[in-house]
């Protein structure tokens, strides 16, 4: 039985915390798709951890993680990853299974990103600059070297054969760079790599199923930010949504089971593209700060707005969203009053369908207003004591989207959390 949890906006929206806190229930967290782009982030005993590649499992001694073969792994990443974790006393030894044919990000490809997107000018995607999508593209190119490759006693060659046509591109942008400065500490990483378990995940992941083990399969990123049904172009290079579970770890749909959709109680977004309920005002610097909206790998300020029920809406059609968490309720105590978008005006139609351009500048966004609240929410735990406000505003979400909200999180610790 496979269960999917993913995110339902732009990424960021606390998957890392919420996989940690439903991990107990679960014998697998396996990761379907991106790479070192996301950040995880999860904090317990007073300590905050982030991991970008790691399965959020991975401090439940527990709990087998398996990186499939959806994502794409920078070995000089994945290494300082591992050593980090290991500091806390977790058995990455034992506990970590990676796909061999999780495809490999190599130093030119992170050159090729900067490369490529320092040339875009006014159509920057606004990357996090780890290679993701040169990686992606040498993937579907059928040019790419995967995990399994670092066995091969060739893989130089391999390697000096794969980076022959990213030195071309380079040199048509006129990029200045020295690859000395990156491969030693690449082909070290390759050697560490070497001690872990490099696996065939679709035929282990299908026993364990098999085996009646309970698997969460863990995305990163967010559905708008899917290469298919996101805001392109300003989108990551993989399918986020609950269909790349399937290819990312190799699993029958019909082996799927819930589908958590994580969301917050506003919107945020790091990188360019369209953002309709964007508050580029004295409340959108209000909820940064307060949500401390700053990206947990590239340390950007995140932007910021209301919740966009119409993308939310989208979003749980195309995953087959059974169980709704909100995160960061507690950032909006304080606000006067609380903006929900519930449909957009173009062009004079009203709608709440999304358009094939998000980024027309003819859209405005329809909100619904409600009074806001105060108080620390971050100590409670039982819905009943939420304010009166607040059920209001939550409970005309569930009602407009039609699916129930089971868990509200009200801070980044473990213990913060509301089950409904
Ligand atoms: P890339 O995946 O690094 O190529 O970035 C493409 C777009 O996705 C950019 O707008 C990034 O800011 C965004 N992005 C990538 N990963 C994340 C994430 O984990 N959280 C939020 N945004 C992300």
């Amino acid at each position: 039985m496979v269960d999917v949890v993913l995110g339902l906006q732009w990424g960021d929206e606390g998957k890392g915390k919420i996989v940690d806190v439903l991990t107990p229930r679960y014998d697998v967290v396996a990761r379907f798709q991106g790479g070192p782009n996301a950040g995880h982030s999860l904090e317990f005993g007073g300590n905050k951890y982030v991991l970008n590649t790691i399965p959020s499992g991975i401090f439940h001694a527990h709990c087998i993680n398996i990186i499939g073969n959806g994502v794409v792994i920078d070995p000089v990443q994945l290494k300082k990853e591992i050593e980090k974790a290991m500091t806390t006393g977790v058995d990455i030894k034992k506990n970590l299974y990676i796909s061999e044919k999780a495809h490999l990000i190599l130093p030119t490809h992170r050159l090729v990103d900067a490369a490529s997107e320092a040339n875009k000018g006014v159509h920057k995607v606004g990357s996090t600059l780890r290679g993701i999508s040169p990686t992606y593209q040498d993937k579907i190119g059928r040019s790419g070297l995967r995990i399994g490759d670092l066995l091969d006693p060739n893989f130089k060659e391999k390697y000096t054969h794969a980076i022959a046509n990213h030195k071309k591109l380079l040199d048509s942008f006129n990029y200045d760079y020295n690859l000395a400065d990156h491969e030693p500490a690449f082909f070290e990483a390759v050697e560490f790599l070497k001690q872990f378990k490099i696996i065939n995940s679709e035929y282990y992941i299908n026993s364990l199923i098999k085996a009646g083990k309970k698997i969460l399969a863990e995305g990163a990123q967010g559905t708008l930010l899917d290469i298919d049904f996101g805001s392109y172009p300003f989108v990551t290079s993989s399918n986020t949504i609950t269909g790349g579970a399937c290819s990312g770890l190799g699993i029958a749909p019909q082996q799927i089971n819930k589908v958590f959709g994580i969301f917050k109680a506003y919107c945020t977004r790091v990188g360019n593209g369209p953002f309709p309920t964007e508050q580029e005002n004295e409340t959108g610097e209000m909820l940064r700060k307060l949500g401390h909206e700053f990206g947990a790998t590239t340390g950007r300020p995140r932007r910021t707005g209301w919740l966009d029920l119409p993308t939310l809406k989208y979003a749980i059609m195309l995953n087959g969203v059974t169980d709704l968490i909100c995160t960061k309720s507690d950032v909006l105590s304080g606000f006067e009053e609380v903006l929900v978008c519930d449909g957009y005006d173009i062009n004079g139609q009203k709608t709440s369908e999304i358009p094939f351009d998000l980024s027309r500048k003819d859209i405005l966004p329809l909100y619904r207003s409600f009074p806001g609240w105060t108080g620390d929410l971050t100590k409670i735990r039982n819905y009943q004591d939420l304010p009166e406000t607040f059920k209001t505003y939550m409970d005309y979400v569930e009602a407009q989207i039609g699916v129930p909200v089971n868990v509200i999180s009200v801070g980044p610790d473990r213990e913060e959390t509301i089950m409904k």
